[in-house]
């Protein structure tokens, strides 16, 4: 007896669905170098996500994902393309013509896109003005490697424990917190599918992982306690303790002996996942 389970068949992607995974997640990818060039102080969160929004529908001739998401009892549908979390913003944050970016804010962008029914997801850190303190600049370092350390975790026969369980121990050695309420998802033609991908937990448990399986792993770790709240928007999740927040986020792909990382960005060093 062990605490583990299998994945439903319909979570393993055919080499169609792949293909088509493939290029999604390029293409969400695509959003994220295209924006940096934008990211100034004086620039407003909205301005960029109307960039990404015109970039998205008229040159990628794509969906974006988060336009009118997610309405629930008492929230909203979110009304943007992208979300921008700022310093103690831990995900979700709402682009703003009122939210102008200073020099040595940690911006975080989350995009999204559909393309031919599939979704990429993808996310990533940026240093206002190129230059911020020394502590968002290790938070958002080990925010990266805490998602780095995640994808080491995946090969077929390994579980979504094993992955929580690397980027834990990575993050807490760090003496930084990781966030419990928020996760990485199956992603397919359903943006958020099975399995959740809990960023902490316990080794050997959970879902096993299967060739043909994606999902993303998208750790938040924050430089103080690990607890969140969300604002009266119903939508900006920020830390309990006002500390910075940072996160990573790729759309993966479970390989034969590893992982293909289909959110990719050309200029990432990847080396360490090329077997
Ligand atoms: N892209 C986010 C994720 O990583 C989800 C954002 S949902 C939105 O899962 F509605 F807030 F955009
Ligand atoms: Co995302
Ligand atoms: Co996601």
């Amino acid at each position: 007896m062990n605490n583990t389970y299998e994945a439903p068949r319909r979570l393993i992607k055919s080499a169609e669905d792949i293909e088509k995974m493939r290029i999604a997640g390029r293409l969400a990818a695509e959003v994220l170098d295209m924006i940096k060039p934008h990211i100034k102080p004086g620039v407003t969160t909205l301005e960029l996500d109307t960039i990404c929004h015109d970039y998205i529908v008229n040159q990628q001739d794509a969906i974006p994902a988060c336009l009118g998401y997610g309405a629930a009892p008492g929230r909203p549908a979110f009304q943007h393309v992208i979300c921008t979390s700022v310093n103690h913003v831990v995900c979700h944050g709402v682009p703003s013509d009122a939210k102008k970016l200073k020099k040595g804010d940690i911006l975080n962008i989350d995009v999204t896109v559909i393309k031919d029914g599939f979704h990429g997801d993808t996310n990533m850190m940026y240093i206002v003005g190129e230059d911020t303190s020394i502590l968002a600049n290790r938070l958002c370092k080990v925010a990266q490697e805490a998602m780095y350390r995640g994808m080491e975790a995946v090969k077929p026969g390994a579980t979504i424990g094993d992955i929580g369980n690397a980027i834990q121990q990575y993050v807490e050695a760090e003496r930084f917190g990781v966030v419990r309420e928020y996760c990485g998802h199956g992603i397919g033609t359903v943006f958020h599918d099975e399995p959740q991908v809990l960023h902490y937990g316990q080794p050997n448990s959970g879902m096993i992982l299967e060739e043909g399986m994606t999902f993303t792993i998208e750790p938040m770790v924050n430089a103080g306690d690990w607890k969140t709240k969300t604002l009266g928007d119903k939508w900006t999740v920020v830390t309990k303790d006002h500390s910075l927040s940072a996160q990573y986020e790729h759309t993966i792909l479970v390989t034969k002996n590893g992982l293909e990382v289909l959110t990719a960005r050309p200029e990432e060093d990847l080396s360490r996942f090329q077997k």
